[in-house]
């Protein structure tokens, strides 16, 4: 053992493992770039499918290279009729996260670029998966309700046609927008567990398949993706404002979590928090309902002052706050928060994945295979001897 090397026993915090040029988190300035675009300003008016162009083919499109990605999007979002099948037969309570990533792998299973190692067969494969994970998603839902799918409506554009595929209704321009805005900011995170883990698997030289179930069970634990459905269980828990302080110095004093409070990176408060947030705010009175608004605001005061408190630092907000009452006012099932957050960061991962295996910032793709210190037995100072089990 080498008594020098260094024991990380971080996650990885602090430690760059490569380089990237698809996107920046500056977690002193709270500031998030997307190919050197501020995601904030992506997030007014840029649709989700200008955002995959520029992920993926690392600039804005022109009006017809828009038109053609939405197109090429909307024609590949049907998936084989044999995978809807399976989702048929799976059981009811089954969880969102797995279904997907389930569904993913069976969809490996009918592109014929796997077996193809190349940019373009990447590419291919990653335009497809961001058109398909929308229509499992929603499929689901439906199915576990007892529910036809829907077939995707090529008329509409990505944000409208989850919503038309979970509904069977064509969502209003608000919600439409206020939902196309959180698929642009939770489209990329740079090197975050899930796009870590997706370009781990990327890196033996697996396919796009393989890699992006990595990133959707990464993103499924309640520390990463799955905090927004978190949130909206905590909130439901909490229910008025009149218990929130009570929760808050609980959980503290318990050593448990206040969720989407807190940032791997982010030493101020998440810049995507704060554009969610009045969409929030906008649709609890389009609603007639602010309740879950306000019991959010007070949640992020309170949580805060008592964390302060308690730890003598500061907490931030993160994404995962306030999308989660955002989500909830729109009608979406709690369970399904975190599906729609693969939804988006299908983007990021898809883009990631490609520049793992194909270049484009590092100087060489590398196969990942970090060291790890063995502290366990060694009966001694030499190996332990082997005893059979009759002996035993
Ligand atoms: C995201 C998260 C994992 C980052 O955590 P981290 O960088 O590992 O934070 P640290 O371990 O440095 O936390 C420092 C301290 O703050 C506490 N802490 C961090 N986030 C907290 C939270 N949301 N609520 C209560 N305490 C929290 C930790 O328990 C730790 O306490 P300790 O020093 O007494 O052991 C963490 O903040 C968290 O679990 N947040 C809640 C889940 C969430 O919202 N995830 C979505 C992230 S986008």
């Amino acid at each position: 053992m080498d008594e020098c090397r260094p024991i990380l026993n971080t996650g990885l915090r602090g430690f760059t493992v490569a380089t990237t040029k698809i996107s920046d988190v500056d977690g002193k300035a709270g500031k998030l770039l997307y190919r050197g675009y501020l995601a904030k300003d992506l997030a007014h008016g840029t649709s989700f499918e200008e955002v995959i162009f520029l992920l993926l083919y690392e600039r804005l499109p022109d009006k017809k290279e828009l038109a053609d990605i939405k197109a090429l999007i909307a024609n590949e979002m049907r998936v084989p009729q044999v995978v809807l099948q399976a989702l048929e037969l799976s059981p009811k309570n089954a969880l969102p996260m797995d279904i997907l990533q389930a569904g993913v792998a069976m969809l490996a299973q009918h592109d014929p670029d796997v077996t193809e190692y190349s940019r373009e067969a990447a590419l291919r494969m990653g335009l497809r998966l961001i058109a398909k994970m929308p229509t499992i998603v929603t499929a689901w839902n439906r199915i576990r309700e007892g529910k036809s799918p829907v077939a995707p409506d090529p008329e509409l554009g990505h944000a409208a046609n989850f919503l038309y595929m979970l509904t069977n209704e064509k969502p209003d321009d608000d919600i439409t927008a206020f939902f196309n805005a959180g698929l642009v900011l939770h489209a990329e995170h740079s090197f975050n567990a899930s796009t870590f883990s997706a370009r781990q698997v990327a890196s033996t030289r697996a396919h796009m398949y393989s890699a992006i179930t990595a990133g959707i069970g990464s993103l499924s634990g309640e520390l990463h993706g799955g905090a927004n459905t978190r949130v909206m269980q905590m909130l439901m828990e909490i229910d008025s404002t009149d218990k929130v302080d009570g929760y808050v110095n609980n959980i503290l004093k318990t050593g448990g979590k206040i969720m989407g409070l807190g940032h791997a990176v982010y030493q101020t408060d998440d810049p995507r928090a704060y554009i969610l947030a009045p969409m929030s705010k906008q649709m609890g009175e389009r609603t007639g309902n602010p309740k879950w608004y306000e019991l959010s605001e007070l949640l992020e005061q309170k949580g805060k002052e008592a964390f302060k408190r308690e730890k003598g630092k500061e907490i931030y907000v993160n994404v995962d706050f306030y999308s989660a009452s955002l989500y909830y006012y729109m009608g979406i099932p709690i369970d399904l928060f975190t599906p729609v957050f693969a939804v988006s960061r299908i983007a990021g991962w898809t883009a990631h994945v490609i520049e793992e295996q194909f270049g484009g910032a590092a100087p060489k793709p590398v196969l990942y295979r970090p060291d790890a210190e063995y502290v366990g037995d060694y009966c001694g100072p030499d190996e332990c001897s082997f005893v059979p089990l009759d002996d035993r």
